[in-house]
């Protein structure tokens, strides 16, 4: 029964059963995901919409391996992320997926070129850091430019508009290049020609074979996915 189950999770590269979480705040316990099912195919774009606080966010960190459930398992590459040891878990974290924040998560004090270095850095040590320096800083400068942003690798995040921010967020989720793309709302706080262009950014890196799940509430931004699921009373439906 376990090996029938780990072969079904190995055709998918990001599944999740029977997800519960619960937030209690004092008297209050908020059940918000109540038994999440979602299956993520390799190179599959999957946008997961749904009303503010039905629990988005919080699903995609537990995908992403940053929170842990109250119950139910994700499932990566046929393994099961919570039950990761020694380091795997971080791995998973750092290496497998590549998180896009609802709100960037930039370093205010680091330039743009520092922003997405310092998503390389995670997971090195500081004695394996020199070798790799000199690749990763060329490796990241390429994912800037690739994002429009050659010109701007010295930039704060002050000195960016709000377009240019996500897309350095986005460079830094790519920079390990990570299996699945966890992007959470990523046109969220953008006017409608800028979201734009991230929304062709993410086409153009979905064609490139990146498997991608986006949160939106926005329809229009999920219609670009291959395949769009609402988060509606704790659950996932199509
Ligand atoms: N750490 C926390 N402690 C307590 N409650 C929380 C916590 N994180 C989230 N919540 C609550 O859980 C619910 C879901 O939050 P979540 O951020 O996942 O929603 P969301 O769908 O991403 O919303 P939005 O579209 O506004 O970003 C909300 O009611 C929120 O207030
Ligand atoms: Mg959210």
């Amino acid at each position: 029964m376990v090996a029938a189950t780990a072969k079904k999770e190995v055709e998918c590269i990001l599944a999740a059963r029977d997800l519960h979480k619960h937030y209690r705040m004092g008297e209050e316990d908020l059940h918000v995901l109540a038994g999440v099912e979602i299956a993520v195919k390799p190179g599959e774009w999957v946008a997961v919409l749904g009303a503010s606080g039905s629990g988005k966010s919080t699903l995609l960190h537990l995908l992403g391996g940053l929170d842990r459930p109250d119950q139910g398992q994700v499932w990566f590459d046929g393994q099961e992320v919570f039950r990761l040891r020694g380091g795997r878990l971080d791995r998973y974290r750092n290496q497998h997926v590549g998180f896009v924040f609802q709100f960037y998560h930039l370093l205010p004090e680091l330039t743009a070129l520092e922003n997405v270095l310092i998503g390389a850095m995670v997971g090195t040590t500081m004695w394996g850091w020199p070798l790799i320096s000199r690749e990763k800083r060329q490796q990241a400068t390429d994912l800037l430019e690739q994002l429009g942003l050659g010109e701007r690798l010295r930039h704060r995040p002050n000195k960016l508009s709000g377009g240019e921010r996500q897309r350095v967020a986005i460079a830094r989720a790519l920079v390990n290049n990570p299996d699945v793309l966890l992007a959470d709302e990523p046109t969220g706080n953008l006017d409608q020609k800028t979201g734009q262009q991230i929304l062709e950014v993410l086409q153009s890196l979905h064609r490139a074979g990146q498997s991608i799940v986006m949160v939106t509430h926005d329809t229009r931004i999920a219609a670009a996915a291959d395949r769009q699921v609402t988060l509606e009373g704790g659950r996932l439906r199509a």
